[in-house]
Protein backbone atom coordinates (compact mmCIF):
# COMPACT_ATOMS: atom_id res chain seq x y z
CA UNK A 1 0.00 0.00 0.00
CA UNK A 2 1.36 3.57 -0.46
CA UNK A 3 1.18 5.13 2.11
CA UNK A 4 1.56 8.85 0.25
CA UNK A 5 -2.34 7.88 -1.15
CA UNK A 6 -4.89 9.15 0.92
CA UNK A 7 -7.89 6.50 0.92
CA UNK A 8 -10.78 6.88 -1.32
CA UNK A 9 -14.14 5.43 0.51
CA UNK A 10 -16.46 3.70 -1.06
CA UNK A 11 -19.63 6.41 -0.06
CA UNK A 12 -18.43 8.62 2.57
CA UNK A 13 -20.61 11.20 4.32
CA UNK A 14 -20.28 14.99 2.53
CA UNK A 15 -21.10 17.74 4.63
CA UNK A 16 -22.94 21.22 2.80
CA UNK A 17 -21.72 23.58 6.03
CA UNK A 18 -25.39 24.49 6.94
CA UNK A 19 -25.91 21.27 9.23
CA UNK A 20 -23.96 22.66 12.48
CA UNK A 21 -26.12 25.98 12.36
CA UNK A 22 -29.45 23.68 13.07
CA UNK A 23 -27.40 21.56 15.66
CA UNK A 24 -26.75 24.66 17.52
CA UNK A 25 -30.28 25.66 17.76
CA UNK A 26 -31.04 22.48 18.72
CA UNK A 27 -28.52 22.92 21.91
CA UNK A 28 -29.34 26.50 22.67
CA UNK A 29 -32.77 25.97 22.79
CA UNK A 30 -32.18 22.57 24.75
CA UNK A 31 -34.31 20.54 21.79
CA UNK A 32 -31.73 17.64 22.49
CA UNK A 33 -34.49 14.53 22.49
CA UNK A 34 -36.11 12.31 20.05
CA UNK A 35 -38.57 14.84 18.75
CA UNK A 36 -38.46 18.64 18.37
CA UNK A 37 -38.13 21.89 15.49
CA UNK A 38 -35.64 20.38 13.92
CA UNK A 39 -37.51 16.81 13.06
CA UNK A 40 -40.20 18.74 12.01
CA UNK A 41 -39.29 20.96 9.96
CA UNK A 42 -36.99 17.67 8.47
CA UNK A 43 -39.87 15.95 8.09
CA UNK A 44 -41.53 18.48 6.39
CA UNK A 45 -38.72 18.88 3.81
CA UNK A 46 -38.84 15.17 2.69
CA UNK A 47 -42.64 15.31 2.15
CA UNK A 48 -41.99 18.17 0.20
CA UNK A 49 -38.69 16.78 -2.00
CA UNK A 50 -40.68 13.29 -2.45
CA UNK A 51 -44.02 15.31 -3.06
CA UNK A 52 -45.93 13.44 -0.75
CA UNK A 53 -48.01 14.21 1.81
CA UNK A 54 -46.49 13.07 5.08
CA UNK A 55 -43.39 11.65 6.55
CA UNK A 56 -42.23 10.46 9.82
CA UNK A 57 -38.55 10.69 10.53
CA UNK A 58 -37.11 7.39 12.27
CA UNK A 59 -34.00 6.32 14.20
CA UNK A 60 -33.24 4.14 10.87
CA UNK A 61 -34.00 3.06 7.43
CA UNK A 62 -34.24 -0.52 8.68
CA UNK A 63 -36.88 0.52 11.33
CA UNK A 64 -38.61 1.86 8.59
CA UNK A 65 -39.17 -1.39 6.70
CA UNK A 66 -40.47 -2.49 10.23
CA UNK A 67 -43.14 -0.56 10.77
CA UNK A 68 -44.07 -0.33 7.26
CA UNK A 69 -44.46 -3.94 7.61
CA UNK A 70 -46.55 -3.70 11.01
CA UNK A 71 -48.85 -0.83 9.97
CA UNK A 72 -49.82 -3.14 6.59
CA UNK A 73 -51.11 -5.79 9.09
CA UNK A 74 -47.56 -8.45 8.25
CA UNK A 75 -47.91 -10.83 10.78
CA UNK A 76 -46.17 -14.24 12.39
CA UNK A 77 -46.67 -16.65 9.62
CA UNK A 78 -47.62 -14.31 6.63
CA UNK A 79 -45.17 -14.31 3.39
CA UNK A 80 -43.52 -11.20 1.77
CA UNK A 81 -42.35 -10.82 -1.29
CA UNK A 82 -38.69 -9.43 -1.43
CA UNK A 83 -35.76 -9.09 -4.07
CA UNK A 84 -33.19 -11.36 -3.39
CA UNK A 85 -30.67 -8.75 -4.62
CA UNK A 86 -30.81 -6.22 -1.98
CA UNK A 87 -28.81 -5.55 1.32
CA UNK A 88 -29.76 -7.39 4.44
CA UNK A 89 -31.95 -4.65 5.56
CA UNK A 90 -34.66 -4.84 3.17
CA UNK A 91 -35.43 -8.57 4.47
CA UNK A 92 -34.57 -8.67 8.25
CA UNK A 93 -37.74 -6.82 9.19
CA UNK A 94 -39.85 -9.79 7.95
CA UNK A 95 -38.30 -12.47 10.08
CA UNK A 96 -38.62 -9.64 13.41
CA UNK A 97 -42.42 -10.16 12.56
CA UNK A 98 -42.29 -13.83 12.16
CA UNK A 99 -43.43 -13.66 8.12
CA UNK A 100 -41.59 -15.83 5.72
CA UNK A 101 -39.39 -13.65 2.82
CA UNK A 102 -40.31 -15.10 -0.84
CA UNK A 103 -37.29 -14.03 -2.84
CA UNK A 104 -37.65 -12.92 -6.68
CA UNK A 105 -34.45 -12.45 -8.60
CA UNK A 106 -33.60 -9.52 -10.68
CA UNK A 107 -34.53 -8.65 -14.12
CA UNK A 108 -31.70 -7.37 -16.46
CA UNK A 109 -32.50 -3.65 -17.36
CA UNK A 110 -32.33 -2.53 -13.89
CA UNK A 111 -31.33 -5.55 -11.62
CA UNK A 112 -34.55 -4.87 -9.78
CA UNK A 113 -37.16 -7.13 -8.60
CA UNK A 114 -38.45 -8.89 -12.29
CA UNK A 115 -42.02 -8.83 -12.95
CA UNK A 116 -42.30 -11.95 -14.76
CA UNK A 117 -40.73 -13.74 -11.62
CA UNK A 118 -43.59 -11.88 -9.58
CA UNK A 119 -46.53 -12.84 -10.58
CA UNK A 120 -45.08 -16.43 -11.24
CA UNK A 121 -44.41 -16.03 -7.39
CA UNK A 122 -48.07 -14.97 -6.70
CA UNK A 123 -49.99 -17.43 -8.55
CA UNK A 124 -47.77 -19.98 -6.53
CA UNK A 125 -48.41 -19.24 -2.67
CA UNK A 126 -51.74 -18.98 -3.76
CA UNK A 127 -51.22 -22.84 -3.31
CA UNK A 128 -47.76 -23.37 -1.37
CA UNK A 129 -46.99 -25.14 1.36
CA UNK A 130 -45.77 -23.26 4.08
CA UNK A 131 -42.52 -22.61 4.91
CA UNK A 132 -42.92 -24.29 8.57
CA UNK A 133 -45.29 -27.04 7.83
CA UNK A 134 -46.55 -29.31 5.77
CA UNK A 135 -49.98 -27.53 5.50
CA UNK A 136 -51.78 -26.21 2.09
CA UNK A 137 -52.94 -22.58 2.54
CA UNK A 138 -54.62 -20.19 0.25
CA UNK A 139 -52.94 -17.03 1.45
CA UNK A 140 -51.93 -13.90 -0.66
CA UNK A 141 -48.64 -12.62 0.37
CA UNK A 142 -49.26 -10.01 2.59
CA UNK A 143 -46.91 -7.06 0.93
CA UNK A 144 -44.16 -6.92 -1.77
CA UNK A 145 -41.50 -4.71 -1.28
CA UNK A 146 -39.64 -3.51 -4.35
CA UNK A 147 -36.15 -2.01 -3.66
CA UNK A 148 -34.25 0.68 -6.07
CA UNK A 149 -31.01 -0.21 -5.71
CA UNK A 150 -27.95 1.59 -5.89
CA UNK A 151 -31.12 4.04 -7.17
CA UNK A 152 -31.86 2.58 -10.44
CA UNK A 153 -35.47 2.52 -10.26
CA UNK A 154 -37.44 -0.66 -10.69
CA UNK A 155 -39.85 -1.21 -13.18
CA UNK A 156 -42.41 0.18 -11.20
CA UNK A 157 -45.62 0.28 -13.78
CA UNK A 158 -45.43 -3.17 -14.27
CA UNK A 159 -45.28 -4.10 -10.70
CA UNK A 160 -48.21 -1.75 -9.48
CA UNK A 161 -50.11 -3.38 -11.99
CA UNK A 162 -49.37 -6.99 -10.94
CA UNK A 163 -49.60 -5.80 -7.29
CA UNK A 164 -53.17 -4.11 -7.82
CA UNK A 165 -54.22 -6.85 -10.03
CA UNK A 166 -54.34 -9.17 -6.85
CA UNK A 167 -54.52 -6.24 -4.30
CA UNK A 168 -51.45 -6.74 -1.90
CA UNK A 169 -49.60 -3.26 -0.93
CA UNK A 170 -46.33 -2.27 -2.17
CA UNK A 171 -43.58 -1.16 0.05
CA UNK A 172 -40.51 0.73 -1.62
CA UNK A 173 -37.64 0.33 -0.04
CA UNK A 174 -35.69 4.06 -1.57
CA UNK A 175 -33.32 3.82 1.10
CA UNK A 176 -30.78 4.16 -1.64
CA UNK A 177 -32.53 5.65 -4.21
CA UNK A 178 -33.27 9.27 -2.88
CA UNK A 179 -33.71 12.01 -5.76
CA UNK A 180 -34.06 8.88 -8.10
CA UNK A 181 -37.74 9.17 -10.30
CA UNK A 182 -39.52 6.94 -12.56
CA UNK A 183 -41.49 9.12 -14.85
CA UNK A 184 -40.72 11.68 -13.12
CA UNK A 185 -42.52 10.59 -9.60
CA UNK A 186 -39.52 10.30 -6.88
CA UNK A 187 -39.24 7.20 -6.15
CA UNK A 188 -40.89 5.99 -2.18
CA UNK A 189 -43.87 7.92 -3.64
CA UNK A 190 -45.05 5.77 -5.83
CA UNK A 191 -46.04 2.82 -4.01
CA UNK A 192 -48.13 2.80 -0.27
CA UNK A 193 -45.32 3.57 2.15
CA UNK A 194 -41.49 4.32 0.72
CA UNK A 195 -38.43 3.79 2.67
CA UNK A 196 -35.35 6.47 3.32
CA UNK A 197 -32.21 5.91 4.83
CA UNK A 198 -30.16 8.21 5.70
CA UNK A 199 -26.95 6.04 6.97
CA UNK A 200 -23.48 7.56 6.85
CA UNK A 201 -23.09 6.06 3.74
CA UNK A 202 -26.23 7.51 1.89
CA UNK A 203 -26.90 10.23 -0.31
CA UNK A 204 -27.35 12.46 2.37
CA UNK A 205 -26.88 11.49 6.07
CA UNK A 206 -27.67 12.16 9.64
CA UNK A 207 -24.97 9.91 10.54
CA UNK A 208 -27.87 7.13 11.17
CA UNK A 209 -31.39 7.40 10.52
CA UNK A 210 -34.71 6.94 8.25
CA UNK A 211 -37.82 7.84 7.27
CA UNK A 212 -41.13 6.48 5.95
CA UNK A 213 -43.34 8.76 3.80
CA UNK A 214 -46.62 8.39 2.06
CA UNK A 215 -49.58 10.36 1.22
CA UNK A 216 -51.73 7.76 3.55
CA UNK A 217 -51.90 9.94 6.87
CA UNK A 218 -53.79 7.23 8.98
CA UNK A 219 -50.63 5.13 7.95
CA UNK A 220 -47.86 7.43 8.79
CA UNK A 221 -49.81 8.77 12.05
CA UNK A 222 -49.69 4.90 13.08
CA UNK A 223 -46.13 4.61 12.67
CA UNK A 224 -45.23 7.59 14.17
CA UNK A 225 -47.38 6.45 17.41
CA UNK A 226 -45.85 2.97 16.89
CA UNK A 227 -42.41 4.45 16.83
CA UNK A 228 -42.89 6.15 20.21
CA UNK A 229 -43.60 3.67 22.37
CA UNK A 230 -47.00 3.42 21.50
CA UNK A 231 -48.68 5.54 24.16
CA UNK A 232 -51.79 6.04 24.43
CA UNK A 233 -53.91 9.34 24.98
CA UNK A 234 -53.49 9.70 28.74
CA UNK A 235 -52.08 11.70 31.20
CA UNK A 236 -50.53 8.78 32.96
CA UNK A 237 -48.44 6.66 30.62
CA UNK A 238 -51.20 3.60 29.09
CA UNK A 239 -49.94 1.16 26.14
CA UNK A 240 -52.41 -0.71 24.67
CA UNK A 241 -49.85 -2.04 21.90
CA UNK A 242 -46.20 -3.01 21.71
CA UNK A 243 -44.52 -0.24 20.75
CA UNK A 244 -40.81 0.83 19.41
CA UNK A 245 -38.22 3.66 20.33
CA UNK A 246 -37.62 4.60 16.72
CA UNK A 247 -38.02 8.21 16.63
CA UNK A 248 -34.95 10.53 15.18
CA UNK A 249 -33.37 12.55 17.55
CA UNK A 250 -33.76 16.60 17.54
CA UNK A 251 -30.17 16.96 17.11
CA UNK A 252 -29.92 13.98 14.30
CA UNK A 253 -32.90 16.05 12.31
CA UNK A 254 -30.42 19.22 12.30
CA UNK A 255 -27.94 17.18 9.89
CA UNK A 256 -30.66 16.52 7.81
CA UNK A 257 -32.07 19.86 7.50
CA UNK A 258 -28.23 20.93 6.48
CA UNK A 259 -28.36 17.88 3.94
CA UNK A 260 -31.52 18.37 2.93
CA UNK A 261 -30.49 22.06 1.46
CA UNK A 262 -28.05 20.14 -1.05
CA UNK A 263 -29.80 17.43 -1.99
CA UNK A 264 -30.08 18.45 -5.50
CA UNK A 265 -26.38 19.28 -5.78
CA UNK A 266 -25.81 15.74 -4.26
CA UNK A 267 -28.05 13.82 -6.84
CA UNK A 268 -25.64 15.87 -9.75
CA UNK A 269 -22.26 15.03 -8.52
CA UNK A 270 -22.82 11.41 -8.30
CA UNK A 271 -23.99 11.65 -11.66
CA UNK A 272 -21.28 13.21 -12.89
CA UNK A 273 -19.26 10.37 -11.60
CA UNK A 274 -20.96 8.01 -13.34
CA UNK A 275 -20.56 10.35 -16.87
CA UNK A 276 -17.09 10.28 -15.74
CA UNK A 277 -16.00 6.87 -15.47
CA UNK A 278 -18.40 5.76 -18.12
CA UNK A 279 -17.01 8.53 -20.82
CA UNK A 280 -13.31 7.41 -20.02
CA UNK A 281 -13.78 3.29 -20.00
CA UNK A 282 -16.81 2.67 -22.33
CA UNK A 283 -14.56 1.67 -25.16
CA UNK A 284 -13.48 -1.16 -23.18
CA UNK A 285 -14.93 -4.08 -23.77
CA UNK A 286 -14.34 -5.84 -20.20
CA UNK A 287 -16.51 -3.69 -18.53
CA UNK A 288 -20.20 -2.88 -18.87
CA UNK A 289 -22.31 -0.34 -16.77
CA UNK A 290 -25.80 -0.29 -16.15
CA UNK A 291 -27.47 2.58 -18.25
CA UNK A 292 -31.21 3.72 -17.61
CA UNK A 293 -33.54 1.68 -19.61
CA UNK A 294 -35.80 4.47 -21.05
CA UNK A 295 -36.66 8.22 -20.37
CA UNK A 296 -38.57 6.94 -17.24
CA UNK A 297 -35.49 6.40 -15.44
CA UNK A 298 -33.87 8.69 -13.06
CA UNK A 299 -31.03 6.99 -11.34
CA UNK A 300 -29.57 9.26 -8.55
CA UNK A 301 -26.35 6.89 -8.81
CA UNK A 302 -25.93 6.83 -5.44
CA UNK A 303 -23.22 3.60 -6.13
CA UNK A 304 -21.28 3.24 -9.62
CA UNK A 305 -21.15 -0.18 -10.49
CA UNK A 306 -19.59 -2.03 -13.45
CA UNK A 307 -19.84 -5.47 -14.75
CA UNK A 308 -16.03 -7.05 -15.40
CA UNK A 309 -16.57 -9.66 -18.17
CA UNK A 310 -12.80 -10.62 -18.99
CA UNK A 311 -12.08 -13.54 -20.63
CA UNK A 312 -7.82 -13.44 -18.55
CA UNK A 313 -7.81 -16.05 -16.17
CA UNK A 314 -7.26 -14.54 -12.50
CA UNK A 315 -8.88 -11.21 -13.97
CA UNK A 316 -11.75 -11.24 -11.47
CA UNK A 317 -14.01 -8.67 -9.66
CA UNK A 318 -11.80 -9.74 -6.27
CA UNK A 319 -8.60 -9.48 -8.16
CA UNK A 320 -9.75 -5.69 -8.81
CA UNK A 321 -11.00 -5.54 -5.90
CA UNK A 322 -7.65 -6.18 -4.22
CA UNK A 323 -5.57 -3.90 -6.27
CA UNK A 324 -8.08 -1.04 -5.29
CA UNK A 325 -7.24 -2.42 -1.41
CA UNK A 326 -3.71 -2.56 -2.16
CA UNK A 327 -4.29 1.45 -3.54
CA UNK A 328 -5.63 2.18 -0.36
CA UNK A 329 -9.21 2.80 -2.12
CA UNK A 330 -12.38 0.88 -1.10
CA UNK A 331 -14.51 -0.74 -3.38
CA UNK A 332 -17.31 -3.06 -2.94
CA UNK A 333 -18.67 -6.36 -4.44
CA UNK A 334 -22.59 -6.01 -5.60
CA UNK A 335 -24.69 -7.19 -2.89
CA UNK A 336 -24.25 -11.16 -2.17
CA UNK A 337 -27.96 -12.20 -3.36
CA UNK A 338 -30.31 -13.02 0.14
CA UNK A 339 -30.77 -16.88 -1.23
CA UNK A 340 -27.48 -17.68 -1.04
CA UNK A 341 -26.90 -16.07 2.12
CA UNK A 342 -26.40 -18.82 4.78
CA UNK A 343 -29.42 -17.29 7.42
CA UNK A 344 -31.49 -17.03 4.57
CA UNK A 345 -31.03 -19.99 1.98
CA UNK A 346 -33.94 -22.26 3.79
CA UNK A 347 -36.59 -19.48 2.48
CA UNK A 348 -38.56 -19.79 -0.79
CA UNK A 349 -37.17 -18.54 -3.94
CA UNK A 350 -38.21 -17.65 -7.87
CA UNK A 351 -34.88 -17.58 -9.54
CA UNK A 352 -33.18 -17.11 -12.76
CA UNK A 353 -29.79 -16.93 -12.49
CA UNK A 354 -29.16 -13.23 -12.76
CA UNK A 355 -28.41 -11.53 -9.16
CA UNK A 356 -26.26 -14.46 -8.47
CA UNK A 357 -24.06 -14.05 -12.18
CA UNK A 358 -24.36 -10.08 -10.92
CA UNK A 359 -22.69 -11.00 -7.56
CA UNK A 360 -20.01 -13.05 -9.25
CA UNK A 361 -18.54 -9.74 -11.25
CA UNK A 362 -20.01 -7.09 -10.35
CA UNK A 363 -18.08 -4.26 -8.33
CA UNK A 364 -18.80 -0.98 -6.70
CA UNK A 365 -17.01 1.93 -7.38
CA UNK A 366 -16.18 4.86 -5.52
CA UNK A 367 -19.09 6.93 -5.54
CA UNK A 368 -18.87 9.80 -2.98
CA UNK A 369 -20.29 13.08 -4.22
CA UNK A 370 -17.17 14.77 -3.11
CA UNK A 371 -14.23 13.01 -4.87
CA UNK A 372 -11.99 15.24 -6.62
CA UNK A 373 -11.35 14.68 -10.59
CA UNK A 374 -7.51 13.74 -8.82
CA UNK A 375 -9.21 10.69 -6.99
CA UNK A 376 -11.03 10.31 -10.01
CA UNK A 377 -8.03 9.64 -12.01
CA UNK A 378 -6.82 7.79 -9.51
CA UNK A 379 -9.20 5.22 -10.02
CA UNK A 380 -9.63 5.61 -13.74
CA UNK A 381 -5.97 4.57 -13.79
CA UNK A 382 -6.35 1.16 -11.63
CA UNK A 383 -9.61 -0.03 -13.62
CA UNK A 384 -7.58 0.99 -17.24
CA UNK A 385 -4.85 -0.81 -15.99
CA UNK A 386 -6.36 -3.76 -15.02
CA UNK A 387 -8.27 -4.57 -17.95
CA UNK A 388 -5.85 -3.88 -20.71
C1 LIG B 1 -31.58 -1.36 0.16
C2 LIG B 1 -31.46 -0.97 1.60
N1 LIG B 1 -32.53 -1.15 2.41
C3 LIG B 1 -32.48 -0.79 3.70
C4 LIG B 1 -31.36 -0.23 4.26
C5 LIG B 1 -31.38 0.07 5.72
O1 LIG B 1 -31.14 1.37 6.06
P1 LIG B 1 -30.46 1.75 7.46
O2 LIG B 1 -28.99 1.43 7.35
O3 LIG B 1 -30.74 3.20 7.60
O4 LIG B 1 -31.12 0.93 8.52
C6 LIG B 1 -30.23 -0.02 3.45
C7 LIG B 1 -28.99 0.62 3.92
O5 LIG B 1 -28.37 0.54 4.85
C8 LIG B 1 -30.27 -0.42 2.10
O6 LIG B 1 -29.21 -0.26 1.31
Amino acid sequence: MSPTNKRIYLSPPHMSGHEMKYIKEAFDTNWVAPLGPNVDAFEKSLAEYCSVKHAVALSSGTAAIHLALIILGVNAGDEVIVPTFTFSATVNPIVYQGATPVFIDSEPETWNMDPELLEKSIKERLTHKTHNSQLTTNNLPKAIIVVHLYGMPAKMDEIIAIADKYGIPVIEDAAEALGSKYKGKPLGSIGKVGVLSFNGNKIITTSGGGALISDDRELIEKARFLATQARDKAPHYQHSQIGFNYRMSNVLAGIGRGQMEVINERVLERRNNFLFYKQKLDNFEGIKFLEEPGEEYFSNRWLITILLKIRERGKTRESLRRQFEMENIESRPLWKPMHLQPVFSSYPAYLNGLSQDLFKIGLCLPSGSDMSDKERRRILKIVKEFIT
